[in-house]
């Protein structure tokens, strides 16, 4: 059935519910150029203010995944399994996770991005090992899952297109952060991934995409009903952002960071949310009689499944990673408790050394970024160092040091006041 765009819109306005044919109608219509950028800007910000109720998330999320294929890995021998994060600073969890959950027992078809402004993206991290190729077909990814438990690779273009093309538009129209929006863009591609199983790691604090924890966890309801009505077991774990994830903050710092955590060491916190996560993805996929993921990490089962997936992909797990040539140390300007490390800020200062993109088509630096010396709650001295900024010019210290200006406070005796790591837990 043929709507009119100009109904479609003035429906939203008028706060009413667009039926499930107008949806199909109108994400098709715009996917094939029948609508107009105009017209479609219009609806996203119709729906940006006045939202969208559950069935009318759903419509949308399904008319996005019949805009492209659906992956099937109903071939495989193992339950699947995935994980998504919703981005955040330092965040490397996927490079030992994935690893991790194929050691004990499930096999993980990653399709993952790359990172935009401060978030970092998980294939930008894997490019920084020599050889590694983040493009594979359907038929190269069953190849990888195959001899390595676990794949971590580039979305294809046919993959959820609506998704992609209303993407950009909301980019440049000032409607990204709507909660229908967001939740339907990340599962429909999810969903079309084939993936049986999902956990979610909704991401809050100043270095994440939902500032606050009300509006993270209405995310996460939202992303964790859309799941379950597609068939996906979903489970999302709600985590801290308001300070980096580990010490490492860009590609190849942070690669090496996961190494060290899949050769059994690593930071707490890194170590911490991997086996949480990975407990997680191995109890919604139903894998039985599934390893223990610490003891995974402990007898280099983890460690022989990364090697494995990086091999299979081009790369040389021992290669040596690139480095950046320019340094500059911050020191602690007094001794006492690191009380706060703003996530925003160590982003937006990683990015301005070289570490993430402006725009989508910008190269990454693989050896750039920042890496901390102290963390939220650790003691710190006078004139000791408290992070180093790695980048391949010396011109990008400025702009980076000017966005780390306030971003830390060090209390004479004070506490840090954090988040905890994990917040809570959210089940369909
Ligand atoms: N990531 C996505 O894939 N889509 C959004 O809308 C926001 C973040």
């Amino acid at each position: 059935m043929g709507f009119d765009a100009i109904d479609v819109i003035i429906t939203k306005r008028e706060r009413g519910a667009l039926s499930t044919a107008q949806i199909d109608w109108v994400i098709d219509a715009y996917t094939r150029g029948a609508v107009a950028d105009e017209q479609m800007s219009s609806l996203l910000m119709a729906i940006l203010l006045n939202g969208m109720d559950r069935r009318e998330i759903a419509d949308w999320t399904q008319a996005m995944i019949r805009s492209g294929e659906r992956m099937d890995w109903s071939v495989l021998d193992r339950p699947t399994a995935d994980k998504h994060s919703t981005g955040g600073v330092g965040d490397k969890i996927t490079l030992p996770l994935a690893p991790l959950v194929a050691a004990c027992g499930a096999y993980i078809p990653q399709l993952s991005g790359r990172g935009l402004g401060h978030t970092g993206g998980t294939l930008d991290k894997l490019e920084s090992i020599p050889g590694w190729r983040a493009s594979l077909s359907n038929a190269e990814m069953l190849d990888v899952i195959r001899a390595a438990g676990a794949v971590v690779c580039a979305a294809g273009s046919g993959l959820a297109p609506a998704d992609k093309k209303l993407y950009a538009l909301r980019d440049v129209t000032g409607t990204v952060e709507s909660i229908p929006l967001i939740a339907s863009s990340i599962m429909s591609k999810k969903i079309a991934e084939g993936t049986g199983s999902l956990v979610l790691d909704v991401k809050a604090g100043s270095g994440a995409f939902m500032k606050n924890v009300d509006d993270a966890r209405e995310l996460a309801r939202t992303m964790v009903e859309l799941g379950t009505d597609a068939g996906v077991r979903t489970v999302a774990l709600l985590t801290a952002m308001d300070r980096p994830l580990g010490y490492a903050v860009g590609n190849a710092l942070e690669v090496e960071e996961a190494v060290e955590v899949l050769a059994g060491g690593g930071p707490s916190d890194v170590v911490e949310l991997t086996v949480r996560l990975a407990r997680e993805m191995l109890e919604a996929a139903g894998v039985r009689g599934a390893k223990d993921p610490e003891e995974a990490l402990k007898d280099g089962s983890a460690m022989d499944a990364w090697r494995r997936m990086i091999s299979a992909q081009g790369g040389d797990p021992d290669a040596a990673l690139p480095k950046s040539g320019e340094f500059v140390e911050i020191t602690a300007p007094a001794s006492g408790v690191l009380t706060k490390l703003d996530a925003l800020a160590v982003g937006v200062a990683a990015w301005r050394l070289g570490a993430g993109r402006a725009r989508k088509e910008d190269p990454v630096s693989a050896g750039a970024g920042v890496m901390l010396h102290a963390k939220p709650g650790d003691v710190v001295t006078e004139g000791k160092p408290l992070m180093t900024l790695h980048a391949d010019e010396t011109a990008r210290f400025e702009r980076a040091l000017e966005a780390l200006e306030g971003a830390y406070t060090i209390g004479a005796d004070g506490e840090a006041d954090l988040l905890p790591l994990v917040i809570g837990r959210i089940t369909a």
